[in-house]
């Protein structure tokens, strides 16, 4: 074993309460805008994951002071960064969340250079849209030296926007650098998730005037400067969504605590479509699969359809369904990598042209020594595990630790049998304590 790795023992339905963290994609969003005015912002409810942690330490490379006040609250003052501080370091090119340093420093230097971000390979993931966007706000935009992004403005102006596709990061990022532009812009066919909502929920706050957010059309009026603000984030819908699987793949009972239910809504629905009890209130919501479930037809929409993050999650429980189902991926173009390692627990998938896999529900899975190909894959392995009769080794796991606080802590809490192991002899003393 030459990396540390989940083990997972299978079988256990998962039972009890688990609270959900601050949203990943939101939060990198947020504390990119933080550094948009001199004042000191506290950000509330920010998920202990290790993309955040790289946000966290590259903001504070270009000079923002990041004070930690608890776990998941910290108190960011960005009076001391530089003007044309170049942002380049290993976790910039790690995380996909910094390129929304390229708006937010735009927005108040009218200068930003940024190393071309990174995240997950689940496709092409080009970032023409936010080009475009800061291009039609008035600024030249240079992919040179090769690998950065400089983007630069004597002034920025407002201006209307169409985006020719529907991308969550080029509608923040245009909001990001807009907030601080001459005058009103538009941007149509703008991005409507839960976090676009939050980010400007959060530049409100800081003074901006944004409205529409949660529309295909946003409307921002520029303003001078923003001001220091206190805010807390959204819960995490993915995470949600992945512990609501989780719960219907074990055929559990679980009530996620720091939930908005409505952000889960089209994942809600697939699962009383197959069959399994959802039950909500104001911040919780309860799921209760007490048999297989049926089959469905999936396909993967930008917000309130289908998320494409969590599409992985809805393939490991139609692989124990029963009948044939149908996912169509319609966001990312390499979002079946873990087909592969599903195959090897015994699902009966097929994946068409990499936008279709035809899922023939099995009876069940067995465990397997599996690899992470990406973040949301390798949660949904994990869960597939979780099923699974036997043991499965989860590799690769930082992946998952990119976007999930405490995942085998909480698992276990819910009664899951799973640990992270580094050597042999771990490995060995986790199977004798649970067998
Ligand atoms: C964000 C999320 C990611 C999620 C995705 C879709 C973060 C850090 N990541 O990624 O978890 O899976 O939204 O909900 O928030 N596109 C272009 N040109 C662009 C931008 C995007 O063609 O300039 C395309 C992409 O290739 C993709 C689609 O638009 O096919 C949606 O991408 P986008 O919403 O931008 O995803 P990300 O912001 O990369």
């Amino acid at each position: 074993m030459d990396q540390y790795q989940y083990i997972v023992k299978g079988g256990n339905s998962l039972s009890g309460e688990v609270e959900i963290a601050g949203a990943k994609n939101a939060a990198l969003g947020i504390l990119a805008a933080s550094v948009m005015t001199g004042e000191t912002v506290t950000v509330k409810n920010v998920p202990d994951v290790s993309d955040i942690r790289a946000i966290l330490k590259t903001i504070r490379t270009i000079g923002a002071r990041v004070e930690r006040v608890d776990r998941h609250c910290y108190r960011i003052n960005g009076s001391m960064i530089n003007r044309k501080s170049t942002v380049d370091n290993d976790d910039v090119r790690e995380i996909r969340g910094s390129y929304y340093l390229i708006g937010a420093l735009l927005g108040r230097h009218r200068y930003a250079a940024v190393a071309q971000p990174g995240g997950c390979e689940i496709g092409k993931r080009p970032i023409d849209q936010h080009i475009k966007g800061f291009r039609a706000l008035g600024a030249d935009v240079s992919l040179v030296p090769p690998g950065m992004v400089v983007a630069e403005a004597e002034v920025l102006r407002g201006t209307h926007i169409y985006m020719d596709v529907v991308s969550v990061g080029a509608t923040i990022n245009i909001m990001l650098a807009a907030v601080l532009a001459a005058g009103q812009t538009i941007i149509e066919n703008a991005a409507k998730e839960p976090h676009v909502v939050d980010v400007a929920n959060f530049l409100n706050s800081m003074g901006a005037n944004i409205k529409g957010a949660g529309t295909d059309s946003i409307r921002i009026l520029g303003v001078d400067q923003l001001h220091g603000t206190e805010y807390s984030i959204i819960p995490d819908q993915i995470e949600a969504g992945t512990f609501m699987f989780a719960a219907a793949v074990t055929r559990g009972d679980v009530t996620l605590r720091n939930v908005i239910p409505r952000h889960l809504d089209s994942i809600s629905a697939k699962l009383r479509e197959i069959g399994c009890q959802i039950h909500e209130s104001d911040d919780e919501l309860r799921v209760v699969a007490a048999r297989r479930l049926g089959s469905a037809n999936v396909k993967t929409l930008p917000y309130p359809g289908f998320p494409t993050d969590m599409q992985p999650q809805i393939a490991v429980l139609l692989g124990l369904s029963s009948g044939i189902s149908f996912i169509h991926e319609s966001i990312f173009e390499h979002r079946f990598e873990y087909v592969k390692e599903l195959t090897k627990m015994g699902a009966h998938i097929t994946v068409v042209e990499d936008k279709t896999a035809i899922i023939e529900g099995v009876e069940k899975y067995t465990g397997a020594i599996l690899i992470s190909p990406d973040l949301r894959a390798g949660a949904a392995l994990v869960i597939a595990a979780l099923a699974a009769e036997g043991f499965s080794e989860v590799g690769e796991i930082h992946f998952i630790e990119r976007g999930y606080e405490d995942f085998p802590e909480k698992l276990r809490r819910l009664g899951a049998e799973i640990d992270i192991v580094e050597t042999e002899a771990e490995k060995r003393a986790f199977m004798r304590r649970v067998i």
